[in-house]
């Protein structure tokens, strides 16, 4: 088969020239702040569209399985996005979407991966501070026929967190293949904050994918590692489109995950209504936080809370909005995707019951406090230099890079001493956003550009993964508690499997 995104490439390379420079025009030249209006997440209308899988939408709001057992096989496995079955697939138990694991917190998680597939694979616990030898170290896997255990404590907050496969060099393919799915640790008291709980709780798996002829196609060219692979279609828990019905006229918490390789999501309610972001990557935030729309870039979760006491009988859509995403936009957009960084897309249409609901809750004032973390020093502990990562214009073929090296399982890129707070920069002085993760710990980011009040609003919790938009300064305080041998990437799955990660131990 052709690369479906091909037929235009080859008037890319004339085509970048002319990209680079009106993006260099663009942004001043680089160096310093991210231009008002770009990658803001601002909302440049909510006309989303239905993507041209042939799929149509309109079929039901799948609700993943919960996981039971002690066991995840991983294996090729068949799917149905609604337009017959279709094979290659990897799957964790055979299952479409892949089942929520729920973990107490306090609990142990304590899971087998037994690989039938026909390669190595593994399962990183993203969010968690594992123990040493099971966070899933992109060295650390199980050959085919073989199994590896997994047994920690999670210690972590209660909240959205997830886990996915992370072998060296095949992460981007196993987890947009299917080997990804929800983490969800919980302490029971929500129902005592306030929180909807039960039906009126609801997981959503966001993740775009390539689909031809209904089934999802995997094959970046070294123009699309540039960028990412970018998909036609958002997928929301294995559904191209979905209507969820019947949802009550109540304050209603979605969990969302962006499940993406590289496409930075920007969700919003078609009809432009605000509602409540309420915790992010690692748990709640002090008190929920009124918003229009917010950036969720690949790795990335929040919760938010629909207040839908006045909708009955009405349509809510959830939509990823439109928004200006600079270099990778232009790129993408030169590339022949139609479909670049930044375009807008249906998710999910809430058909809300006209019945009035019993109880049909608020929005609660405030939650836990968080306590800030203050950083002794000014300088950063550590500095990571992500502009080596594409070049100024994004070249086509230059590997990946986080201070100027590549990945290299073998290598301890450095090590940090357990329980000391730390304050690291990250630098990114290209056009391509990277959303930076850090394994082993939760972080609080500190400032954007060298200031506070530049913080995004899902900034103001506990993060895992934090967006660095192009010519951006971004600085996180953070401390490991758990002695373990860790990475730290780009979660842009092509950049991460083209060498932009690092190996770090925990001591
Ligand atoms: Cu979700 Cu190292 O990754
Ligand atoms: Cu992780
Ligand atoms: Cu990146």
């Amino acid at each position: 088969m052709n690369n479906p995104k091909s037929s235009q490439r080859r008037k890319f390379l004339s085509a970048m020239a002319a990209a680079g420079l009106a993006g260099m025009t663009g942004c001043g030249g680089g160096g310093g702040d991210t231009p008002t209006g770009m990658f803001q997440g601002g909302n440049m209308g909510n006309g989303a569209i239905l993507p041209p899988t042939g799929l149509g939408a309109g079929a039901a709001l799948r609700t993943p399985a919960n996981f039971s057992g002690d066991t995840l096989t991983t294996a090729a496995g068949n799917y149905d996005l609604g337009g017959g079955v279709r094979a290659g697939a990897m799957l964790f138990n055979g299952q479409w979407p892949s089942p929520t694991i729920r973990v107490p917190v306090g609990g142990t998680l304590d899971i087998t991966l037994r690989n039938q597939l026909a390669e190595a694979t593994n399962i990183h616990w993203h969010g968690l501070a594992a123990a040493f030898g099971m966070d899933g170290h992109p060295t650390e896997v199980a050959k085919p026929n073989d199994n590896r255990r997994y047994t920690f404590a999670v210690n972590e907050r209660p909240g959205t967190y997830w886990y996915h496969a992370h072998p060296d060099r095949a992460t981007a393919r196993h987890a947009y293949l299917g080997l990804a799915g929800l983490l969800i640790v919980d302490d029971g008291n929500d129902a005592a904050r306030g929180l909807p709980t039960g039906a009126r709780d609801i997981a959503l798996v966001l993740a775009d994918k390539w689909i031809e002829n209904a089934a999802m196609v995997y094959r970046p060219n070294s123009a699309d590692i540039m960028t990412g692979w970018m998909g036609n279609a958002i997928l929301v828990n294995g559904t191209v489109g979905p209507v969820a019905t019947v949802m009550e006229p109540a304050v209603i918490r979605l969990r969302l995950l962006n499940a993406s390789n590289a496409r930075i999501l920007n969700p919003a309610l078609a009809s432009g209504r605000s509602f409540w972001l309420i915790a992010t990557d690692g748990g709640l935030l002090p008190a929920p936080v009124m918003v229009n729309n917010l950036l969720l870039a690949p790795g990335e979760r929040v919760e938010i809370l629909l207040d839908l006491r006045g909708e009955a009988g009405q349509s809510v859509r959830l939509v990823s909005a439109a928004f200006a995403a600079m270099g990778s936009s232009l790129m993408g957009g030169m590339m022949g995707n139609a479909f670049p960084q930044g375009a807008a897309f249906d998710l999910v249409n809430f058909a809300v019951s006209g019945t009035p609901a019993a109880n049909p809750g608020s929005v609660p004032a405030a939650f836990e406090p968080i306590t800030r973390y203050v950083p002794s020093t000014s300088a950063p502990t550590r500095v990571f230099d992500l502009s080596q990562a594409d070049g100024m214009m994004g070249m086509i073929g230059v590997p990946h890079r986080i201070n100027n090296v590549t990945y290299d399982g073998a290598r301890v890129d450095f090590t940090v001493p357990r329980g000391t707070l730390e304050r690291w920069r990250f630098i990114n002085r290209g056009m391509e956003p990277h959303p930076m993760h850090v394994h082993g710990t939760q972080f609080q980011v500190v400032s954007r550009n060298g200031s506070e009040a530049l913080r995004l609003v899902t900034d103001l919790g506990w993060k895992d993964t934090v967006l660095v938009r192009p010519f951006e300064t971004v600085e996180i305080a953070l401390r490991f508690n758990v002695a373990a041998n860790y990475v730290l990437h780009c979660h842009n799955l092509e950049h991460e499997d083209s060498g932009m990660m690092l190996n770090f131990d925990v001591v």
